[in-house]
């Protein structure tokens, strides 16, 4: 079966997840994400990559910083930015997805970004759509967030250089974490050899080990001598009951607190993909301490989206 997220040339045509994409395309989006980093950063900050082009922003599910980035990422590749407002939009008079998709097709989008609590809303899109449009996953259920994940990817890289050296670890809520998901598949393909996840059995799903992760439960041993450390919310949301006896137990066993993350190397960075619960996930000292790069994993987005967009709009 045709890989979904490539053309029959084998270029990149959506980008729906991180399992399954090729190694040469995430590291050509890491790396045309370096390039742009430069762009960022000029007084003016426009190249016109996707002039003519139109980019629609669709967010079924509430977003900060992917959405913003987003859209500061299509405007600064010269494209046509609409975020379509779902609140006041037709589908609170029962349109279906598919349907408000061919509208925004009859309007000549070009690329779709979608987020939808729906795991596989951005593949049904996809397989849905004419071949000249592109759709990109902003986040689908539990499943992936693959711009979310190579972000991740470019941060430990700029930081950290080389991945067949580090050992990384991601703790909390593993079972609702589409972040984690699309990380850990991007750290395997990038080469990383130990990739822990320490979170309570609760908060893990079924099989995780063959994702090819070691799994912990204990911070204190799960921290030990690791050079990233990724924390990750509490996602209530998405939680069907109570799998926690409260916040602050969690925070106990789970949070992180500068004597829990002096465990890892002295040089570890800390990470978080945000939004942030202080004092449930992640104390204020370490959130806003020397060892954080959370607010860089932002800016670091609109790079690694410009290279996402303009990859799959042919202008890189
Ligand atoms: N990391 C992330 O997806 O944040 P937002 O929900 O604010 O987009």
């Amino acid at each position: 079966m045709r890989n979904p997220q490539l053309n029959e040339k084998g270029d990149l045509q959506h980008l729906l997840n991180v399992e399954g994409l090729p190694r040469e395309h995430l590291v050509r989006i890491l790396d045309t994400a370096a390039s742009f980093v430069g762009v960022t950063e000029r007084d003016v900050k426009k190249v016109p990559l996707l002039r003519g082009k139109s980019v629609f922003n669709l967010f079924f599910e509430p977003s900060t910083r992917t959405r913003t980035t987003f859209e500061i990422a299509a405007k600064r590749l010269s494209a046509d930015v609409i975020n379509l407002n779902i609140s006041t939009s037709s589908q609170s008079k029962g349109e279906t997805l598919l349907d408000t998709i061919d509208n925004l097709a009859a309007m000549h989008a070009d690329m779709f970004v979608v987020r939808h609590a729906a795991s596989g809303a951005a593949h049904l899109i996809a397989r849905h759509v004419a071949p000249h449009h592109h759709v990109i996953n902003a986040g689908d259920g539990r499943h992936a967030h693959p711009t979310q994940g190579l972000l991740d990817a470019y941060t430990i890289r700029h930081y950290k250089s080389d991945f067949s050296r580090l050992s990384v670890a991601i703790v909390g809520d593993i079972l609702h974490s589409r972040v984690a998901r699309s990380l850990i598949h991007a750290l395997n393909i990038l080469g990383t050899p130990d990739v822990r996840v320490i979170a309570p059995q609760t908060l893990l799903p079924t099989g995780v080990a063959q994702l090819g992760v070691r799994v912990f439960h204990n911070m204190n041993e799960g921290l030990r001598d690791v050079d990233v450390v990724v924390m990750l919310r509490l996602q209530n949301e998405r939680m069907k009951g109570p799998l926690l006896p409260s916040a602050q137990e969690f925070f106990k066993c789970y949070g992180l607190t500068a004597e829990k993350l002096a465990l890892a190397k002295p040089d570890a960075i800390v990470m978080h993909p945000g939004p942030m619960n202080r004092g449930v996930e992640i104390d204020s000292s370490v959130a806003d301490g020397g060892q954080a790069v959370i607010l860089p994993q932002v800016t670091f987005g609109i790079a690694v989206r410009m290279a996402v967009m303009s990859i799959l709009g042919g202008g890189s």
